[in-house]
């Protein structure tokens, strides 16, 4: 398959998990893992493609507040997935990084996360992030304080206050912005993702459930973001 234009850097809302469950009548945990097969598929397909940075949203700030079950089968998921992948990780060159407020993770999954976070730290194949315990709103809060805290030090003056700068104190420093963000599942909203980064995103929802997803979809998505013209607020000729 060839593209004539592909993001160098794709962000994934992976959604609809519990409802793919539930039509099978299944327990939702087991929509979780299907979810991570796709989330395999994808990751091969996108080193296939050569797209440089892969971002998915895997569990949101406001997540915490499932049920402590639900938390609770997610986050040893995250620990087993981790562990089980490290190798494939390793021999594909793939660096895993994270965003998110982590210290809420509990220890196990956070040791296994930085741990692999660390063992891949010098690889470039694929730049991985996973969106964990993540918001948006919660990001942009703590860039403003970091800011404040800075300029209340004299390390920055307030003149210095740009996007480049501000960019810098967010989890994703030094990553490029979204070309492409996709989300599953037929929900059309953003779901505090990425608000400050996504300015001039080409997003793509699918009603296609997460755990479905798998390398067509990809296909059919990229071709999608091939036909799009992006301006940035400049005239296209
Ligand atoms: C996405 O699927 C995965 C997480 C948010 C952790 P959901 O669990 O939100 O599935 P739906 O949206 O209820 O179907
Ligand atoms: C967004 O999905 C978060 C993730 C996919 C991890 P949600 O299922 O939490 O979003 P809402 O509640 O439908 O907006
Ligand atoms: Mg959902």
């Amino acid at each position: 398959m060839n593209f004539k234009n592909m993001p160098n850097h794709l962000a994934i809302i992976m959604d609809g998990n519990g409802r793919w469950a539930k039509k099978r009548g299944l327990d939702r945990i087991h929509g979780h893992i299907e979810g991570i097969k796709s989330l395999k598929t994808i990751i091969k397909a996108v080193m296939e493609y050569k797209i440089k940075y892969l971002t998915v949203y895997a569990f949101s700030s406001e997540n915490w507040q499932r049920p402590e079950s639900e938390v609770d089968s997610l986050m040893t998921l995250l620990d087993e997935y981790i562990r089980i992948e490290l190798s494939y990780l390793i021999e594909n060159k793939i660096r895993l990084g994270f965003i998110g407020n982590i210290v809420k993770i509990p220890e196990k999954s956070k040791k296994a996360l930085l741990d692999a976070a660390d063992r891949t730290k010098d690889f470039d194949s694929l730049f991985l992030t996973l969106a964990l315990s993540y918001g948006s709103k919660e990001e942009i809060l703590n860039a403003v304080s970091k800011t404040a805290e800075d300029l209340k030090q004299g390390k920055i003056a307030s003149a210095d206050i740009n996007d480049n700068l501000f960019s810098s104190y967010l989890y994703t420093s030094g990553m490029p912005d979204p070309d492409m963000l996709i989300r599953t599942s037929g929900e059309r909203r953003i779901s505090n993702f990425m608000l400050y980064q996504i300015a001039y995103t080409e997003i793509y929802f699918t009603k296609t459930l997460w755990p479905d997803f798998r390398k067509k979809d990809l296909i059919r998505a990229l071709q999608d973001y091939e036909k799009r013209i992006r301006r940035f607020g400049k005239t296209d000729i």
